[in-house]
């Protein structure tokens, strides 16, 4: 696969089958991840693979969390600002109308949306996951690190015939994430990412792009 057709064919997928990733295959695409650039190495991520019985455990334990209504945990950052403005506002729109249209969900009901939203603590059924944090004394350039090496890993999947769906939604259960991977102090919990094989009877609505004029601009004389 090159690197075009692992970019185009990585989306974020929300829905796996149980088949089993095996361990070398993790390692592999881990140990070619550590080639993602940082600024001056930091190498700044700490990620946790978690699969088999603790991922069960964490499923289970997170289920709970959603079905007792638990409130969410503090957050240790804003997944977005508060108020988001053009084209941002219009866009995240447009995503909300693509994913919960693929499923039949209208704007309004907000109740179906949050039960689907509640997939994301399920791995979406994948069998494998993978948990980025970051130490909390460390700042923008490192964060976007981080995003590096998140793409590295899902583009690296596709040559395995994997498929991903990175998931900030578990920094909000980020404590019994926690309890799972025994993180040191200091580390914030990113993103959480679903690994697993796509299962191909989910559907699904591929998301748009803005027009290349809209995020770049060539200056030439
Ligand atoms: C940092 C990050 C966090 C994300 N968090 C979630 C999430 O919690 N749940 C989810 O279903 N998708 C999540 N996504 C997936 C995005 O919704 C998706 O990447 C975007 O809509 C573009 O669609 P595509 O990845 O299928 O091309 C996240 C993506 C990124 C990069």
């Amino acid at each position: 696969m090159d690197v075009y057709e692992a970019v185009t064919s990585r989306r974020a997928v929300r829905g796996f089958t149980d088949k089993v990733v095996p361990r070398e295959v993790l390692e592999r695409v881990l140990s070619a991840a550590a080639w993602s650039p940082s600024g001056s190495n930091l190498q700044p991520w700490h990620a946790y693979v978690v699969i088999g019985e603790p991922l069960a455990e964490l499923k289970k334990r997170a289920g709970k969390r959603v079905a007792a209504g638990d409130p969410w945990d503090e957050r240790e950052y804003e997944m977005y600002p508060s108020a988001l403005k053009s084209p941002y506002r219009e866009r995240r729109s447009a995503f909300g109308e693509e994913r919960y249209g693929a499923l039949g969900i209208s704007r309004e009901d907000w109740e179906s949306r949050q039960r689907a939203a509640s997939a994301n603590w399920d791995c979406f059924g994948a069998p494998a996951a993978l948990f980025c944090y970051i130490d909390r004394g460390l700042g923008l350039p490192q964060w976007s690190d981080l995003g590096m090496y998140l793409q590295t890993v899902m583009l690296l999947l596709r040559a395995e015939g994997l498929h991903s769906c990175p998931q900030m939604a578990w920094s909000v259960y980020r404590k019994t994430v926690a309890e799972i991977v025994s993180p040191p102090d200091g580390l914030i919990l990113f993103c959480g990412m679903s690994i697993g094989f796509e299962d191909v009877t989910v559907d699904y609505i591929r998301t748009g792009r803005a027009p290349l004029n809209e995020t770049v601009t060539f200056v030439e004389g």
